[in-house]
């Protein structure tokens, strides 16, 4: 097995250069990868229009995204309900005459004062009082517009809005609540925004593949038929990482009534009792980290084409105890399954700290291809 050293792509595996680009930039999701990485990993293995790609981890959905871009089916899975939502906005097809007549009429009516008896002291907490009617007032329009589509579409852009209007900052795993932040003028903000996608969808060019996006929990893929993908390109939540139901709490109370429960995260909530060698000296939470990933990649090993490819952004976990190399115990339970690890790109490189000062390491990030 290869590992080649790969410092060029260590930006590529983040979100931050989907910052700029039309669509993918519809809301800012931390814990994604960008659009380059799958065009990158596409083009690597020469996929066309008659493959399928998975995506078990799909978040924000840049992978079906950028499959619709290139002409490549795919579906994609999320155990979340504000990422498979964004995911179908953001691939969803729009008639974008409908979606300006829908927004005049919007931006048109007047102004209904909001009862916010309901909302939690939290939410109160998170906005200046105008905006926070402002934004209940448009949740309350947007609520009537019967077009599925375009509903999504104006509640994508309200719940984007809302945020940038908030005093919410998000540090890390954190919420901050920064009372003295200049928020725009909500009404203006909210209308430009739309303005801004209803734009990129003109200029945006997609092909007509596949694409769906599933709501479930890829531990268990029994709705899936055997041997029916070509390839699978996706990230795994980070080992002792971000906390993803926290740091989404606003959207989530305001906008989602199924909020889900306060895990850690959906992978490795359940520790384990049984003790393997492979996790011997591990942390219990990345033993139960590292079973659960063995059940979702149990699951693509069945998916996957013989032949087919998987590949995985891994980043090292860190802990008080030290650095877990993720990559390795991954690895091996891939060849355990079946899968024969053909290469590691090594992409980033991270000084790891314990109580954020003291240095113990360096924390790894690689890109994995491992073939059925
Ligand atoms: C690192 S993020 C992937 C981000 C994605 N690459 C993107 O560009 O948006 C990992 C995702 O896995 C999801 N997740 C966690 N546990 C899951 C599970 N058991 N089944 C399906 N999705 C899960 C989280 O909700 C999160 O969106």
């Amino acid at each position: 097995m290869i590992i080649e050293k790969k410092p060029e792509i260590g930006k590529l595996v983040t979100f931050i250069p989907n910052k700029h680009t039309p669509v993918h930039n519809w809301f800012y999701y931390k814990e994604g990868f960008s659009r380059d990485f799958v065009e990158l990993i596409i083009k690597h293995l020469n996929l066309g229009k008659d493959s399928w790609v998975l995506d078990p981890f799909c978040g924000v959905g840049t992978t079906q995204l950028t499959c619709k871009e290139i002409g490549v089916n795919a579906v994609g899975i999320d155990i979340a309900e504000l990422p498979v939502f964004v995911s179908r906005v953001k691939t969803a097809d729009y008639d974008v005459n409908v979606l300006k007549e829908i927004s005049q009429k919007i931006f048109s009516e007047k102004f209904k004062r909001q009862d916010l008896s309901g909302l939690s002291s939290f939410i109160k907490k998170a906005f200046p009082r105008h905006v926070l009617e402002d934004v209940l007032f448009f949740r309350s329009i947007v609520e009537k517009i019967e077009d599925k589509v375009a509903n999504g579409f104006f509640k994508l852009g309200l719940i984007s809005a809302a945020i940038k209007a908030s005093y919410i900052v998000k540090d890390g795993g954190v919420l901050k609540i920064i009372k003295d932040r200049n928020t725009p003028p909500f009404r203006k903000f909210y209308k430009n925004r739309i303005k801004r996608m209803i734009k990129d969808l003109e200029n945006f060019k997609t092909l007509s593949p596949k694409i769906i996006t599933l709501k479930a929990d890829s531990r268990n893929l029994d709705f899936l038929s055997d041997n029916m993908f070509d390839a699978v390109i996706t990230s795994p939540p980070y080992l002792n990482k971000i906390e993803y139901t926290k740091v989404y709490r606003v959207e989530n109370e305001l906008f989602f009534e199924n909020t889900e429960p306060m895990l850690r995260s959906y992978i490795g909530d359940r520790v384990k009792e049984e003790s393997d060698f492979r996790y011997e000296g591990l942390p219990a939470i990345a033993k139960a980290y590292f079973e659960d990933l063995r059940k979702v990649l149990l699951e693509i090993y069945r998916v996957l084409k013989e032949g087919g490819v998987g590949v995985f952004v891994i980043a090292q976990g860190v802990f008080p105890t030290g650095v877990v190399e993720s990559e390795k115990i991954f690895s091996e339970i891939a060849t355990e399954i079946g899968f024969q690890t053909e290469k590691m790109w090594l992409v980033n490189r991270r000084v790891a700290t314990r109580d954020r000062v003291v240095k113990i390491g360096y924390a790894e990030e690689y890109v994995i291809f491992i073939r059925k």
